[in-house]
């Protein structure tokens, strides 16, 4: 059975992913320092694929442990997650951003050339697009300056990969650019389990519902959009993940030096008050929720074209919107 090395595999999206790489064949081998999940997630994922699952903590810009795990498994390919992810800090902490997430990119790519690995599947972000001038965003739509630092890391690190490749280094490698990924596995055993206070719409409203928060804050209700709030793309977690066994699969077919890049979205925005609206309808609940003013910062609205990831690597997502908050909501119920 191949064997892919996921980085930042105990993490939300991560997790996600080393499910249907198993259930696909693969042998999921997980390397996460546990800076923003918990090992437990290993166990809960043993329950849901009936196998231990090989983990190693350890960083990504570790170079001794990437070694240490060539020296117990032959690795076929690479999907590189590990990153710190909190908009807002990465204002306060810029080189805290810079240093893990590209640098976790550098000593990654160093290691996979050295030992003749060609597949990497990278996690970049729409946050690459900022504001666009015109929806939806297809992948030539052009980038725009970083909103932040963790948004500029994302750009780097699709340039680092652009550059890398075209200096013929035998490897092959696709950025896939999340839109906003929501939901949680059916079962309710995995999920997001984000450190503090939520930065996502999602946990935020599952905590609220919980009790775990007073109310939620709608950023702007006077937005140019059909009920004033902002606009986002919400990608079910299981249809992203299965979106990386699908390009796992795509740079095995390519010749080695090969680079692209796909939008992982569903094709429909959705407003923060129809996602609102869609949570309590589906899980038959009151959300106490209040209209706030704008917060600088926000884009206003953004959505996916997908035609290229469907017709390119066959992929479709086939989670709803009500799919996602029921999931979400019952992973949220399971952690009490
Ligand atoms: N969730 C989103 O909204 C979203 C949107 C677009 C892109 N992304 C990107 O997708 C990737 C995964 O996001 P997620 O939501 O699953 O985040 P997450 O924080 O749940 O998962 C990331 C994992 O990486 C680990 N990690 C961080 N730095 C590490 C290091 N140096 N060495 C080893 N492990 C390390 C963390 O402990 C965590 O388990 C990230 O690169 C993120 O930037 C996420």
């Amino acid at each position: 059975m191949k064997k892919i090395l996921i980085t930042g595999g105990a993490g939300y999206i991560g997790s996600h992913t080393a499910v249907v790489l198993a259930e696909a064949g693969l042998t999921p081998v997980i390397l996460d320092d546990l800076s923003n999940s918990s090992e437990s997630v290993l166990g809960r994922l043993e329950e849901i694929i009936g196998a231990k699952p090989i983990f190693y903590k350890g960083d990504c810009n570790d170079r001794a442990i990437y070694e240490e795990i060539a020296k117990d498994h032959e690795i076929s390919g690479v999907i590189h997650f590990a990153a710190f992810k909190a908009v807002g800090e990465s204002t306060q902490l810029p080189l805290k951003y810079y240093r893990n997430n590209i640098g976790s990119l550098l000593v990654l790519l160093d290691f996979m050339q050295d030992k003749g690995i060609k597949d990497i599947v990278f996690s970049s972000s729409c946050t690459v697009y900022g504001q666009p001038d015109v929806l939806p965003v297809t992948e030539s739509t052009p980038r725009k300056d970083a909103e932040s630092p963790y948004g500029n890391t994302k750009k780097v690190c699709e340039d680092v990969l652009v550059d890398f490749v075209n200096s013929k280094p035998g490897i092959r490698a696709i950025s896939l650019r999340y839109f906003n990924p929501v939901g949680a596995h059916p079962s309710g055993k995995i999920g997001e389990l984000p450190n503090g206070t939520p930065n996502n719409l999602i946990p935020y409203i599952t905590q609220t519902a919980a009790g775990i928060r007073e109310k939620i804050t709608v950023f702007g209700d006077d937005y140019d959009t059909p009920d004033g709030s902002c606009i986002r793309d919400f990608i079910h977690v299981m249809d992203l993940a299965d979106a990386h066994m699908k390009a796992l699969d795509y740079l095995s077919q390519q010749e080695i030096d090969f680079y692209d890049v796909f939008n992982v979205g569903t094709g429909n925005g959705n407003t923060v008050l129809e996602v609102i609206n869609t949570f309590e309808k589906v899980n038959d609940l009151k959300l106490n929720y209040e209209i706030g003013p704008r917060r600088a910062g926000d884009v206003i609205k953004i959505w996916a074209d997908t035609q290229k990831i469907n017709s390119v690597l066959g992929w479709q997502p086939s989670y709803s919107l009500e799919d996602s908050m029921r999931d979400s909501w019952n992973w949220e119920k399971g952690l009490k």
